[in-house]
């Protein structure tokens, strides 16, 4: 950090801007392989929510990695730099008072824990996707684990770069056995049973 820089307390505070949105900010954080489902449920829940009234934003990786993070690429370094930027922005929208989701691979428990520290207690929900390996390169939706396996790219989690599984996750769900709906259903009722939300529809 440079030096001189001294940090100021805005006039309206965090907690003030969620009371005038009536609800409570949180960070949803989706971890999992390359096509385990995170932007899938992130974005069906984003829906519920805001047909509920909620106000939400959603992080993605694919397209933060067009803009803000798009000098980066899938080292572990750029990983950690990339999940850095990416929890510093989801704290950012959460002092907006708003509803945070993100579907980031972030396959570092290191750097999920960073992320994690800088949210009050219960307010970071690590949602775990646990959709197993060969489920996900079956559906392979982008094409990429197929160029990974024929070595057309590099460094591709699950094949050549680790993903570290999280050991005490708020949520898993499994995008296998389970449908969309399902797995909404779930989130909603952890928000719900959390005190998070208070609107069942
Ligand atoms: S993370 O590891 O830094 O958290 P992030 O979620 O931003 O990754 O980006 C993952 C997305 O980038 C994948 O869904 C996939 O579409 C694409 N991608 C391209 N190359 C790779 C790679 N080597 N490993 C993983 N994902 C990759």
């Amino acid at each position: 950090m440079a030096n001189n820089i001294v940090w100021h307390d805005h006039k309206i505070t965090r907690a003030e801007r969620s009371v005038n949105k009536n609800q409570k900010p949180c960070l949803l954080w989706f971890t999992g392989l390359s096509g385990s489902g995170k932007s899938t449920i992130a974005n069906a829940l984003d829906v519920a929510l805001h047909k509920r009234g909620y106000h939400t934003f959603l992080l993605d990786g694919d397209n933060v990695r067009h803009g803000l993070c798009k000098d980066l690429g899938f080292s572990d370094d750029d990983r950690e730099e990339n999940i850095r930027r990416v929890g510093e922005v989801c704290k950012l929208f959460a002092d907006a008072g708003l509803i945070v989701m993100s579907a980031f691979i972030s396959p570092f428990t290191s750097d999920r824990r960073l992320v994690r520290k800088l949210f009050p207690a219960g307010e970071f929900i690590e949602v775990f996707m646990d959709a197993p390996l060969a489920t996900c390169e079956e559906r392979d939706p982008k094409g990429l684990y197929q160029k990974a396996r024929s070595g057309e790219i590099k460094h591709f989690t699950g094949i050549d770069s680790p993903y570290e599984v999280p050991a005490h996750p708020e949520i898993r769900l499994d995008t296998s056995r389970h449908s969309v709906e399902e797995c909404v259903d779930s989130l909603i009722a952890y928000l719900l049973e959390r005190e998070l939300i208070t609107h069942k529809d």
